[in-house]
């Protein structure tokens, strides 16, 4: 994959309902040092197995979630998110995660950002558990 020479705007970010509740200014500090990287379809952000180092937002396109190449547990699209599950737990990543989209374009947020906008946030750090809980039951049942 190739990293953005620019850095993601505000404007390129789309409204991603994990942070609605951020103030503008917070956002920018969180997010401007972050890459931006682009995929191309098919091809893969992360696989099964390997050791989480950073979450992911999709600010355009989308990616499917996969255990094994018949197993789609998810499809996601702009303004959702991906990767906290193994920031969380510590576990290695579940899934494996490719672009589906002729341009895909990930904010990678690094796990030391998202713990530190978790303290300061701490209703950001209980919706992203729920999303994880609601995940892995979603997984479990199907
Ligand atoms: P992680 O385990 O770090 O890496 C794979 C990611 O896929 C995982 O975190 C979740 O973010 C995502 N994921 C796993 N299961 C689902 C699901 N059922 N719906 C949406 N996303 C999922």
């Amino acid at each position: 994959e190739e990293v953005s020479s620019r850095t993601p705007s505000l404007e390129a970010l789309p409204d991603i309902p994990l942070f609605s509740d951020l103030p503008r200014d917070a956002f920018i500090e969180f997010f401007e040092g972050c890459p931006l990287r682009h995929f191309a379809r098919g091809q893969q952000v992360f696989e099964r197995g390997s050791r989480g180092t950073a979450f992911y937002v999709i600010c355009e396109g989308s990616v499917r979630v996969f255990r094994d190449a018949d197993k789609e547990l998810a499809a996601l699209g702009s303004g959702a998110f991906f990767g906290e599950m193994a920031l969380l737990s510590g576990a290695p990543r579940m899934a494996t995660v490719e672009s589906t989209s002729d341009e895909t374009l990930l904010l990678e947020v690094p796990a030391s950002v998202l713990a530190h906008l978790s303290r300061r946030y701490p209703q950001v750090a209980r919706a992203l558990k729920k999303f994880c809980r609601d995940r892995l039951l979603t997984n479990v049942m199907s």
